[in-house]
């Protein structure tokens, strides 16, 4: 046959195929969330997320020494308190749960980059993420909250800081704070675009969080918009984010790549709890390889435009790598 055109030339070979890849992994990338959780002597499994846990701070090690041998040294840690209020108080308290895990990064594993998730949703008492007022969480009034809270990370340690609570206004709010109590350098990554979405449920039983009333579509974004999160992107780099997210990541592989294309700040995808959970639910009923669904899913990822990936798959995929399954 006169065929010109043959693009099979190009997939011949496995070193030929790895040499015209467009899409490059690296660990570097990679973001793994950690829990931390107030007590002694805990680590347990979350039911809803086989395979990842919950650790007190005096058992932390048991991660991040597998963090530390996967190569994989940033982390997003979430707290879960012993006590809950109607304003979040152990939050941005200095003897919090995620400040004392951060200390306790520093102290230990210096090489290890932490970022915390600021939020209020895990700290009150009725799982909102943020001030109430009636049953409106009330957005000016939750800034002064955001604000002491990522002051309260940034002073334990923090080197990054990552709101996800969805309030107008809480990037520059946190920036003029965080500069006023001397952390110039401490950036910012917005959970810019973040969709009220079912796919958070595993994490909601993980970190207690779910919503004692109602739901979050006060705050968080509509799954039917596109503009709508590039208007949220806009605004968060206008008021000083360094990195913007999307999330979830895997039914919004659209947006990645459109905020990819149109800002100019590093993007990050946060592959959430469900998507953790469909893959490892499916794997151990025979449906799907994990390991393959798992390369798969983190490099559409990459390909739709993200800079990181926060994945509970991170300690997986930097062995994937390894292995040379992906790359
Ligand atoms: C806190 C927060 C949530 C997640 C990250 N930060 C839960 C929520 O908004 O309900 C979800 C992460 C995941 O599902 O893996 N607001």
């Amino acid at each position: 046959m006169d065929l010109l055109f043959r693009p099979r030339r190009l997939r011949t070979s496995e070193s030929l195929r790895k040499m015209v890849r467009e899409t490059r992994v690296s660990r570097q990338s990679l973001v793994y969330p950690l829990f931390a959780v107030d007590g002694e002597g805990i680590v347990e499994e979350i039911p809803s997320m086989e395979g990842q846990y919950r650790y007190s701070v005096d058992r932390l090690s048991v991660i991040l020494d597998q963090l530390m041998s996967a190569g994989i040294n940033k982390v997003i840690v979430f707290g879960i308190p012993a006590l809950k209020d109607s304003c979040g108080s152990q939050a941005f308290d200095d003897n919090g749960i995620v400040q004392r895990t951060i200390r306790y990064i520093r102290e230990f594993y210096p090489s290890v980059y932490i970022i915390t998730d600021v939020c209020m949703c895990e700290y009150t008492s009725h799982g909102h993420c943020g001030i109430l007022d009636g049953k409106y969480v009330d957005n000016d009034q939750t800034l002064e909250y955001l604000n002491r809270i990522a002051v309260s990370h940034a002073k334990a340690g923090a080197h990054m800081v990552a709101p996800s609570d969805m309030m107008d206004g809480r990037v520059s709010s946190i920036r003029r704070a965080l500069d006023e109590a001397g952390f110039v350098n401490v950036p910012i990554m917005a959970y810019s675009a973040k969709y009220a979405s079912a796919f958070y449920g595993p994490f909601r039983e993980a970190a207690g969080s779910a919503p004692a009333f109602g739901d979050r579509r006060s705050y968080q974004m509509d799954y039917h918009n596109r503009k709508e999160a590039l208007k949220e992107v806009e605004l968060d780099v206008a008021e000083g984010a360094d990195i913007v997210m999307v999330k979830p990541a895997l039914s919004y592989l659209d947006i990645i790549r459109e905020v990819a294309d149109r800002t100019d700040v590093p993007v990050a995808a946060y592959s959430v709890s469900g998507e953790y959970s469909m893959i490892k639910a499916a794997a151990k009923a025979g449906y799907m390889d994990e390991e393959k669904t798992v390369c798969e899913s983190a490099v559409s990822i990459f390909r739709a435009g993200a800079d990181i990936l926060i994945t509970y798959f991170a300690i997986d995929l930097a062995r994937y790598m390894d292995e040379g399954k992906i790359g």
